[in-house]
């Protein structure tokens, strides 16, 4: 039995629940979508959103409601809405879930989203490696028009919403928003510069809300329990529930639908069955590979964004990763390096350039042949990439290494000084270069 109260994962938690349009609506699926179509104007919808309080699950926690009010209401073209399922930031794997075991909450979330900020098409971008979860959707998609859930008309009022799938080609860059955009249009995923906001600007120049699969999943809750309901789940301005996908070294790795504040402590030493063999934990990472790593002492902190950042850190895409004690941090830094300096688009020099320096120097430094001064000299790349990229990027590569030498300093120069890594003596390491 879970210890709280269910809501992304409750439909997918009862045996025998296959997800179909049927199973759905049994379990009062699309009243919410018909309720708001037949009773409620978009500007309502706007407001409630707003005062749930609910904010983005793909990373940067903004307010879903706030954002879909920056789409102008009297623009005379197209509008669209664009769910962001890319989900390639390492150890976040929960939106395949909803999307795989309950595709047609997102779908009714992604519809009521439609209806409140007048978008008539919508684009699904799902992740290119999610062959099942494009299967399901394009199943679910094709079950929905049978029904008139989408298409014209819905439920008699005059309201059309057309969605499809668009599915990726494995590239992590295109999960940030304008990137997405980019390789919708066909075009190389490039991010683009901001302003103008695709609330304004966004796919072909047309006014664009993106939003996360996880976050449009919250809306038919929303509509069917009332603002009120969800933001009495949380704490503070983190309201509602969240799905978080714990890995690493746990008894019980897995994606966990909590109340937004539970501490990290709970969510390691309860939640996911405590440390894998019972070992001392050595480090965390909260919210997915580009945040900031976290140590011990920082288990007592809620999980919720304001906390999260406060300690240095941020709750981005939900992805918990556990490393014990015989972790190597430095191996795990440059692990992370060689993700992102594989996944750099190449657009900014600081990011495509500066990457492969930092994994050079980490590189050395696990192999033994770390100097003196690289660990300045690490730190000294990292400020020249952070704030000089066109997008987060920057930012979300450098937070892991940077955070590994101010709390593990010390074992960088452990590794300098006794000429090899103490974790991994006889290591041979594959490079990506
Ligand atoms: C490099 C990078 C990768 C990102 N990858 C994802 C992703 O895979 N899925 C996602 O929902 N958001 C991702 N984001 C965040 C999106 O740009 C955007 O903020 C989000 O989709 C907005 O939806 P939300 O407001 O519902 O969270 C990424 C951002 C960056 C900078």
């Amino acid at each position: 039995m879970p210890k709280y109260e269910l809501v992304l994962l409750k439909n997918m938690a009862q045996p025998g629940y296959t997800g179909s349009l049927e199973a759905y609506r049994q379990a009062g699926g699309y009243a919410a979508l018909e309720k708001v179509l037949k009773e409620r104007t978009p500007a309502d919808i706007i407001e409630e959103v707003k005062k749930s309080g609910l904010r983005g699950r793909g990373g940067a926690g903004f307010p879903t409601g706030l954002k879909w009010s920056f789409i102008p209401k009297d623009h005379k073209g197209l509008k669209y809405l664009c769910c962001n399922a890319d989900e390639s930031e390492p150890g976040t794997y929960k939106d395949r879930q909803l999307i795989e075991r309950d595709p047609h909450q997102m779908l009714e979330g992604l519809a009521i989203c439609c209806y409140a900020i007048g978008a008539e098409r919508a684009y699904i971008y799902i992740r290119g490696e999610f062959d099942l979860g494009a299967e399901v959707l394009e199943n679910a998609i094709q079950e929905a028009y049978r029904a008139n859930l989408f298409g014209k008309d819905l439920f008699g009022s005059g309201v059309n919403v057309d969605v499809s799938v668009h599915r990726g080609a494995g590239a992590y860059i295109c999960g940030e928003e304008t990137a997405l955009l980019e390789s919708i249009e066909g075009k190389r995923g490039k991010p683009r510069i901001k302003p103008p906001f695709p609330a304004i600007h966004g796919l072909y120049q047309e006014p664009t809300v993106i939003n996360n699969v996880e976050t449009l999943a919250n809306l038919p809750h929303i509509i069917n329990r009332g603002a009120e309901w969800f933001a009495s789940i949380g704490i503070g301005k983190s309201t509602g529930t969240r799905v978080f996908s714990v890995s690493g070294h746990v008894k019980r790795p897995g994606n966990y639908e909590v109340p937004m504040g539970v501490t990290l402590r709970e969510m390691i030493y309860d939640i996911a069955g405590g440390m894998r063999g019972d070992k001392p934990l050595k480090a965390f990472i909260p919210g997915g590979a580009s945040a900031p790593m976290m140590k011990p002492e920082h288990l007592d902190i809620p999980l919720d964004f304001e906390s999260i950042k406060e300690a240095g850190s941020m709750l981005g895409s939900g992805g918990i990763t556990v490393m014990e004690e015989e972790t190597c941090i430095v191996w795990a830094a440059m692990n992370l390096m060689e993700f992102f300096h594989h996944e750099s688009c190449g657009q900014c020099t600081p990011c495509r350039e500066g990457s492969g320096w930092v994994l050079q120097i980490l590189h050395r430094i696990e192999q033994g042949h770390g100097r003196e001064g690289d660990i300045e000299q690490l730190e000294n790349l990292c400020r020249r990439i952070e704030g000089k990229t066109v997008c987060a990027f920057g930012e979300a590569e450098v937070g892991p290494i940077l955070s590994s030498i101010k709390h593990f300093r010390a074992e960088y120069e452990q590794h300098i000084r006794e000429k090899c890594c103490p974790f991994h003596p006889n290591a041979t390491l594959s490079m990506v270069h």
